[in-house]
Protein backbone atom coordinates (compact mmCIF):
# COMPACT_ATOMS: atom_id res chain seq x y z
CA UNK A 1 0.00 0.00 0.00
CA UNK A 2 3.41 2.19 -0.04
CA UNK A 3 1.97 3.17 -3.69
CA UNK A 4 -0.23 5.51 -2.91
CA UNK A 5 0.61 7.76 0.09
CA UNK A 6 -1.24 8.76 2.59
CA UNK A 7 -4.28 9.66 0.76
CA UNK A 8 -4.09 6.20 -0.78
CA UNK A 9 -4.37 4.63 2.08
CA UNK A 10 -6.72 6.01 3.79
CA UNK A 11 -8.93 5.39 1.04
CA UNK A 12 -8.09 1.98 1.06
CA UNK A 13 -8.92 1.51 4.77
CA UNK A 14 -12.24 3.12 4.19
CA UNK A 15 -12.65 0.68 1.17
CA UNK A 16 -11.73 -2.51 2.88
CA UNK A 17 -14.20 -1.33 5.66
CA UNK A 18 -16.82 -0.75 3.48
CA UNK A 19 -16.21 -4.02 1.71
CA UNK A 20 -15.88 -6.10 5.24
CA UNK A 21 -20.01 -3.89 6.33
CA UNK A 22 -20.91 -5.28 2.57
CA UNK A 23 -19.99 -8.74 3.37
CA UNK A 24 -18.52 -8.58 -0.27
CA UNK A 25 -14.87 -9.12 0.86
CA UNK A 26 -13.18 -11.51 -1.60
CA UNK A 27 -9.93 -13.31 -0.66
CA UNK A 28 -7.23 -13.70 -2.85
CA UNK A 29 -7.50 -17.23 -4.00
CA UNK A 30 -11.07 -17.35 -4.91
CA UNK A 31 -10.61 -13.81 -7.12
CA UNK A 32 -8.65 -15.56 -10.32
CA UNK A 33 -9.42 -18.83 -12.09
CA UNK A 34 -13.11 -19.18 -10.71
CA UNK A 35 -14.19 -15.47 -10.86
CA UNK A 36 -12.81 -15.01 -14.58
CA UNK A 37 -14.12 -18.16 -16.80
CA UNK A 38 -14.04 -21.26 -14.58
CA UNK A 39 -11.95 -23.63 -13.33
CA UNK A 40 -11.57 -25.06 -16.84
CA UNK A 41 -9.62 -22.27 -18.68
CA UNK A 42 -10.45 -21.37 -22.42
CA UNK A 43 -10.02 -22.47 -26.15
CA UNK A 44 -6.57 -22.51 -26.87
CA UNK A 45 -7.43 -20.36 -29.82
CA UNK A 46 -9.28 -18.32 -28.18
CA UNK A 47 -8.81 -14.03 -28.50
CA UNK A 48 -7.00 -11.96 -26.59
CA UNK A 49 -7.10 -8.17 -26.07
CA UNK A 50 -4.48 -5.68 -25.40
CA UNK A 51 -5.29 -2.36 -25.48
CA UNK A 52 -2.18 -0.03 -25.31
CA UNK A 53 -1.98 3.40 -24.55
CA UNK A 54 -0.59 6.08 -26.89
CA UNK A 55 2.99 5.74 -28.27
CA UNK A 56 4.62 7.96 -25.13
CA UNK A 57 7.44 5.91 -25.26
CA UNK A 58 9.55 3.32 -27.48
CA UNK A 59 8.40 0.65 -25.03
CA UNK A 60 5.02 1.25 -25.80
CA UNK A 61 5.85 0.02 -29.67
CA UNK A 62 8.04 -3.04 -29.00
CA UNK A 63 5.11 -3.92 -26.60
CA UNK A 64 2.41 -3.85 -29.74
CA UNK A 65 5.11 -6.43 -32.21
CA UNK A 66 5.98 -8.55 -29.37
CA UNK A 67 2.56 -9.01 -28.07
CA UNK A 68 1.41 -10.31 -31.64
CA UNK A 69 4.28 -12.29 -31.96
CA UNK A 70 4.44 -14.17 -28.59
CA UNK A 71 0.39 -14.70 -28.34
CA UNK A 72 0.46 -15.89 -32.04
CA UNK A 73 3.34 -18.36 -31.47
CA UNK A 74 1.32 -19.46 -28.16
CA UNK A 75 -1.70 -20.41 -30.35
CA UNK A 76 -3.83 -17.16 -29.61
CA UNK A 77 -5.65 -14.66 -31.52
CA UNK A 78 -3.88 -11.80 -30.59
CA UNK A 79 -6.17 -8.01 -30.85
CA UNK A 80 -3.53 -5.48 -29.89
CA UNK A 81 -4.89 -2.14 -30.63
CA UNK A 82 -3.09 1.65 -29.51
CA UNK A 83 -5.33 4.49 -28.09
CA UNK A 84 -3.95 7.21 -29.81
CA UNK A 85 -6.66 9.16 -29.90
CA UNK A 86 -7.07 9.55 -26.05
CA UNK A 87 -9.10 7.90 -23.64
CA UNK A 88 -12.46 7.45 -24.98
CA UNK A 89 -11.03 5.29 -27.97
CA UNK A 90 -9.63 3.31 -25.57
CA UNK A 91 -12.75 2.92 -23.80
CA UNK A 92 -14.13 1.42 -26.69
CA UNK A 93 -11.04 -0.79 -27.96
CA UNK A 94 -11.95 -2.55 -24.54
CA UNK A 95 -15.15 -2.82 -25.34
CA UNK A 96 -15.02 -3.97 -28.76
CA UNK A 97 -12.57 -6.22 -27.35
CA UNK A 98 -15.45 -7.89 -24.78
CA UNK A 99 -17.90 -7.75 -27.83
CA UNK A 100 -15.41 -10.19 -29.79
CA UNK A 101 -15.23 -12.35 -27.01
CA UNK A 102 -11.74 -11.86 -25.73
CA UNK A 103 -11.25 -14.14 -22.56
CA UNK A 104 -7.94 -11.97 -21.18
CA UNK A 105 -8.17 -8.34 -21.41
CA UNK A 106 -4.73 -6.89 -21.41
CA UNK A 107 -4.57 -3.09 -20.47
CA UNK A 108 -1.95 -0.45 -20.71
CA UNK A 109 -4.29 2.41 -19.87
CA UNK A 110 -3.89 5.78 -20.80
CA UNK A 111 -5.89 7.08 -17.55
CA UNK A 112 -6.19 3.69 -15.40
CA UNK A 113 -9.04 5.47 -13.25
CA UNK A 114 -11.25 6.29 -16.48
CA UNK A 115 -11.88 2.57 -17.29
CA UNK A 116 -14.26 1.31 -14.91
CA UNK A 117 -16.98 0.92 -16.99
CA UNK A 118 -15.44 -1.41 -20.00
CA UNK A 119 -13.84 -3.39 -17.05
CA UNK A 120 -16.68 -4.16 -15.36
CA UNK A 121 -18.43 -5.35 -19.06
CA UNK A 122 -15.50 -7.60 -19.35
CA UNK A 123 -15.77 -9.22 -16.26
CA UNK A 124 -19.48 -9.63 -16.40
CA UNK A 125 -18.63 -10.80 -20.33
CA UNK A 126 -16.31 -13.99 -18.01
CA UNK A 127 -12.88 -12.60 -19.35
CA UNK A 128 -10.05 -11.82 -16.94
CA UNK A 129 -8.57 -8.44 -16.87
CA UNK A 130 -5.00 -8.03 -16.25
CA UNK A 131 -3.59 -4.21 -15.85
CA UNK A 132 0.34 -4.19 -17.82
CA UNK A 133 2.77 -1.79 -16.69
CA UNK A 134 -0.07 0.86 -15.37
CA UNK A 135 -2.53 -0.46 -12.63
CA UNK A 136 -5.93 0.15 -13.13
CA UNK A 137 -7.59 2.09 -10.24
CA UNK A 138 -10.94 2.30 -8.26
CA UNK A 139 -11.93 -0.86 -9.98
CA UNK A 140 -12.65 -4.27 -8.57
CA UNK A 141 -12.77 -5.40 -11.74
CA UNK A 142 -9.07 -6.09 -12.54
CA UNK A 143 -7.66 -9.87 -11.96
CA UNK A 144 -3.43 -9.12 -11.81
CA UNK A 145 -1.38 -7.08 -12.41
CA UNK A 146 2.19 -6.96 -14.20
CA UNK A 147 4.94 -4.52 -14.45
CA UNK A 148 8.36 -3.69 -12.95
CA UNK A 149 8.79 -2.36 -9.60
CA UNK A 150 7.60 1.53 -10.46
CA UNK A 151 8.78 2.54 -7.33
CA UNK A 152 12.10 0.88 -7.19
CA UNK A 153 12.04 2.14 -10.42
CA UNK A 154 11.60 6.07 -8.74
CA UNK A 155 14.11 5.16 -6.08
CA UNK A 156 16.76 4.09 -8.56
CA UNK A 157 16.09 7.02 -10.19
CA UNK A 158 16.65 9.68 -7.19
CA UNK A 159 19.61 7.43 -5.88
CA UNK A 160 21.12 8.30 -9.68
CA UNK A 161 20.78 11.51 -9.47
CA UNK A 162 22.59 12.32 -6.53
CA UNK A 163 25.47 9.45 -7.35
CA UNK A 164 25.69 11.32 -10.97
CA UNK A 165 25.84 14.87 -8.85
CA UNK A 166 28.02 13.27 -6.56
CA UNK A 167 30.42 11.46 -9.05
CA UNK A 168 31.06 15.18 -10.80
CA UNK A 169 31.27 17.61 -7.65
CA UNK A 170 31.97 15.47 -4.20
CA UNK A 171 30.37 18.15 -2.26
CA UNK A 172 26.83 19.92 -2.21
CA UNK A 173 24.71 21.50 -1.95
CA UNK A 174 23.51 21.14 -5.34
CA UNK A 175 20.71 22.88 -7.57
CA UNK A 176 18.39 20.65 -9.16
CA UNK A 177 14.85 20.56 -10.71
CA UNK A 178 12.28 17.93 -10.57
CA UNK A 179 10.02 16.66 -13.63
CA UNK A 180 7.28 14.00 -13.05
CA UNK A 181 5.28 12.17 -15.65
CA UNK A 182 1.81 12.57 -16.60
CA UNK A 183 -0.92 12.45 -14.51
CA UNK A 184 -3.36 10.37 -15.80
CA UNK A 185 -0.78 7.50 -15.62
CA UNK A 186 -0.82 5.83 -12.32
CA UNK A 187 2.42 4.87 -12.65
CA UNK A 188 3.36 9.13 -12.45
CA UNK A 189 2.67 9.15 -9.10
CA UNK A 190 4.72 6.07 -7.94
CA UNK A 191 7.73 6.88 -9.94
CA UNK A 192 7.66 10.55 -8.24
CA UNK A 193 6.89 8.36 -4.78
CA UNK A 194 9.54 6.31 -4.97
CA UNK A 195 12.17 9.32 -6.15
CA UNK A 196 11.65 11.65 -3.40
CA UNK A 197 11.74 8.63 -0.69
CA UNK A 198 15.09 8.97 -1.07
CA UNK A 199 15.40 12.92 -2.23
CA UNK A 200 13.19 14.37 -0.14
CA UNK A 201 15.24 13.45 3.13
CA UNK A 202 18.26 15.79 1.12
CA UNK A 203 15.94 18.72 0.48
CA UNK A 204 14.85 18.73 3.99
CA UNK A 205 18.70 18.69 5.11
CA UNK A 206 19.91 21.25 2.29
CA UNK A 207 22.42 18.84 0.51
CA UNK A 208 19.40 19.76 -2.39
CA UNK A 209 18.17 23.18 -3.25
CA UNK A 210 15.32 22.84 -5.60
CA UNK A 211 16.08 26.70 -7.00
CA UNK A 212 12.80 27.35 -9.06
CA UNK A 213 10.90 26.50 -5.22
CA UNK A 214 8.56 23.87 -7.30
CA UNK A 215 8.83 20.75 -5.32
CA UNK A 216 5.46 19.30 -5.52
CA UNK A 217 3.92 16.32 -7.78
CA UNK A 218 1.38 18.92 -9.02
CA UNK A 219 3.77 21.00 -10.10
CA UNK A 220 6.41 18.86 -11.66
CA UNK A 221 3.63 17.38 -14.14
CA UNK A 222 4.60 16.61 -17.89
CA UNK A 223 0.73 16.38 -19.30
CA UNK A 224 0.52 13.55 -21.74
CA UNK A 225 4.28 12.72 -20.78
CA UNK A 226 4.99 14.92 -23.91
CA UNK A 227 8.83 16.14 -24.61
CA UNK A 228 7.45 19.35 -25.82
CA UNK A 229 5.87 20.02 -22.13
CA UNK A 230 8.73 18.91 -20.51
CA UNK A 231 11.62 21.23 -22.57
CA UNK A 232 8.70 24.30 -22.67
CA UNK A 233 8.98 24.07 -18.56
CA UNK A 234 12.85 23.64 -18.44
CA UNK A 235 13.06 26.41 -20.33
CA UNK A 236 10.87 28.91 -18.36
CA UNK A 237 12.57 27.81 -15.41
CA UNK A 238 15.96 28.26 -16.77
CA UNK A 239 15.10 31.68 -17.74
CA UNK A 240 13.24 32.47 -14.50
CA UNK A 241 15.71 30.80 -11.83
CA UNK A 242 19.24 29.80 -13.55
CA UNK A 243 20.51 33.41 -14.79
CA UNK A 244 23.22 33.54 -12.71
CA UNK A 245 22.65 29.90 -10.76
CA UNK A 246 24.07 26.69 -12.23
CA UNK A 247 21.69 23.87 -12.40
CA UNK A 248 23.83 20.52 -11.34
CA UNK A 249 20.91 17.81 -11.85
CA UNK A 250 17.62 17.03 -13.20
CA UNK A 251 15.25 14.33 -11.89
CA UNK A 252 13.62 12.97 -14.87
CA UNK A 253 10.86 9.91 -14.85
CA UNK A 254 12.21 8.45 -18.27
CA UNK A 255 14.36 9.22 -21.51
CA UNK A 256 12.09 10.85 -23.80
CA UNK A 257 11.76 13.50 -21.03
CA UNK A 258 15.45 13.67 -20.33
CA UNK A 259 16.10 14.43 -23.45
CA UNK A 260 13.70 16.90 -24.21
CA UNK A 261 15.23 18.74 -20.70
CA UNK A 262 19.16 18.31 -22.16
CA UNK A 263 17.83 20.03 -25.34
CA UNK A 264 16.45 23.08 -23.21
CA UNK A 265 19.60 23.35 -21.21
CA UNK A 266 22.10 23.02 -23.98
CA UNK A 267 19.68 26.29 -26.11
CA UNK A 268 19.68 28.04 -23.08
CA UNK A 269 23.88 27.79 -23.43
CA UNK A 270 24.28 25.85 -20.13
CA UNK A 271 26.23 23.06 -19.22
CA UNK A 272 24.36 19.06 -19.33
CA UNK A 273 23.23 18.47 -15.81
CA UNK A 274 23.19 15.12 -14.46
CA UNK A 275 19.80 14.12 -15.85
CA UNK A 276 18.08 10.50 -15.16
CA UNK A 277 15.74 8.81 -17.48
CA UNK A 278 13.58 5.46 -18.04
CA UNK A 279 12.81 2.99 -20.59
CA UNK A 280 16.35 2.54 -22.13
CA UNK A 281 15.30 4.11 -25.64
CA UNK A 282 17.88 4.08 -28.09
CA UNK A 283 18.78 7.70 -28.60
CA UNK A 284 19.16 8.08 -24.71
CA UNK A 285 21.67 5.02 -24.61
CA UNK A 286 23.67 7.04 -27.37
CA UNK A 287 23.15 10.07 -25.06
CA UNK A 288 24.14 7.96 -22.34
CA UNK A 289 27.81 6.69 -24.28
CA UNK A 290 27.92 10.01 -25.39
CA UNK A 291 28.41 11.29 -21.66
CA UNK A 292 25.35 13.33 -22.08
CA UNK A 293 22.04 11.57 -20.30
CA UNK A 294 23.53 10.48 -16.81
CA UNK A 295 20.71 7.32 -16.67
CA UNK A 296 18.38 5.15 -17.80
CA UNK A 297 16.57 2.24 -16.10
CA UNK A 298 16.44 -1.44 -18.16
CA UNK A 299 12.94 -2.39 -18.11
CA UNK A 300 13.53 -5.15 -20.80
CA UNK A 301 9.85 -5.36 -22.75
CA UNK A 302 10.77 -8.42 -23.73
CA UNK A 303 10.41 -9.86 -20.18
CA UNK A 304 7.21 -7.97 -19.29
CA UNK A 305 5.43 -8.96 -22.49
CA UNK A 306 6.51 -12.50 -21.81
CA UNK A 307 4.77 -12.57 -18.24
CA UNK A 308 1.59 -11.14 -19.35
CA UNK A 309 1.49 -13.87 -22.01
CA UNK A 310 2.28 -16.62 -19.01
CA UNK A 311 -0.52 -15.06 -17.16
CA UNK A 312 -2.83 -15.67 -20.29
CA UNK A 313 -1.60 -19.21 -21.08
CA UNK A 314 -2.04 -20.50 -17.21
CA UNK A 315 -5.48 -18.83 -17.24
CA UNK A 316 -6.40 -20.78 -20.51
CA UNK A 317 -5.41 -23.87 -18.47
CA UNK A 318 -7.77 -22.87 -15.74
CA UNK A 319 -4.83 -22.28 -13.43
CA UNK A 320 -3.82 -19.24 -11.37
CA UNK A 321 -0.74 -16.99 -12.76
CA UNK A 322 1.83 -16.14 -10.39
CA UNK A 323 2.05 -13.71 -8.77
CA UNK A 324 4.85 -12.18 -6.18
CA UNK A 325 3.52 -9.59 -4.44
CA UNK A 326 -0.11 -9.61 -2.83
CA UNK A 327 0.68 -6.25 -1.13
CA UNK A 328 1.98 -3.07 -2.56
CA UNK A 329 -0.79 -2.29 -5.23
CA UNK A 330 -3.65 -1.08 -3.59
CA UNK A 331 -5.64 0.64 -6.15
CA UNK A 332 -8.11 2.32 -3.93
CA UNK A 333 -10.62 -0.43 -4.70
CA UNK A 334 -8.66 -3.80 -3.93
CA UNK A 335 -5.06 -4.97 -3.63
CA UNK A 336 -4.26 -6.30 -7.16
CA UNK A 337 -2.47 -9.89 -6.77
CA UNK A 338 0.71 -8.41 -9.30
CA UNK A 339 4.00 -10.01 -10.59
CA UNK A 340 6.86 -7.26 -10.58
CA UNK A 341 9.52 -7.73 -12.48
CA UNK A 342 13.31 -5.87 -10.56
CA UNK A 343 14.40 -3.07 -12.69
CA UNK A 344 18.04 -1.94 -13.11
CA UNK A 345 19.60 0.96 -13.36
CA UNK A 346 22.38 1.74 -16.08
CA UNK A 347 25.30 3.87 -16.36
CA UNK A 348 27.66 4.47 -19.03
CA UNK A 349 29.36 2.22 -16.20
CA UNK A 350 27.12 -0.68 -16.50
CA UNK A 351 25.71 -0.29 -20.06
CA UNK A 352 28.02 -3.25 -21.39
CA UNK A 353 26.65 -5.70 -18.81
CA UNK A 354 22.89 -4.80 -18.54
CA UNK A 355 22.53 -4.64 -22.68
CA UNK A 356 24.63 -7.99 -22.90
CA UNK A 357 21.49 -9.93 -23.81
CA UNK A 358 19.77 -7.35 -26.21
CA UNK A 359 20.76 -7.60 -29.89
CA UNK A 360 19.59 -3.93 -30.53
CA UNK A 361 21.33 -1.89 -27.55
CA UNK A 362 24.62 -4.26 -26.99
CA UNK A 363 25.36 -2.74 -30.29
CA UNK A 364 25.57 0.80 -29.29
CA UNK A 365 27.58 0.33 -25.84
CA UNK A 366 30.12 -1.38 -27.02
C1 LIG B 1 5.89 3.53 -18.29
C2 LIG B 1 7.22 4.13 -18.66
C3 LIG B 1 7.07 5.12 -19.79
C4 LIG B 1 5.92 6.08 -19.56
C5 LIG B 1 5.63 6.94 -20.77
C6 LIG B 1 4.93 4.64 -18.03
O1 LIG B 1 3.71 4.18 -17.58
O2 LIG B 1 6.04 2.69 -17.16
O3 LIG B 1 8.11 3.09 -19.01
O4 LIG B 1 8.23 5.88 -19.93
O5 LIG B 1 4.77 5.36 -19.23
O6 LIG B 1 5.27 6.18 -21.87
Amino acid sequence: MRMFGTAGKAAAVVAIAALALTGCGRSESSSSASASGGTGGFAANSTIGVALPQKTSENWVLAEGLFNDGLKAAGFNPDVQFANGGVSEQQNQISAMVTKGAKVIIVGAIDGSQLGTQVQQAKAAGATVIAYDRLLKNTDAVDYYVAYDNYKVGQLQGQALLDGMKAKKPNGPYNVELFAGSPDDANAKVFWDGAMNILQPKIDDGTLKVVSGQKSFDQAVTQGWKAENAQKRMDTILAASYNSASLDGVLSPNDTLARAIITSVKSAGKPVPVVTGQDSEVESVKSIMAGEQYSTINKDTRNLVNKAIDMVKKLQQGQKPDINDDKSYNNGVKTVPAFLLPPQIVTKANAKEAYANDPTLSKLVQ
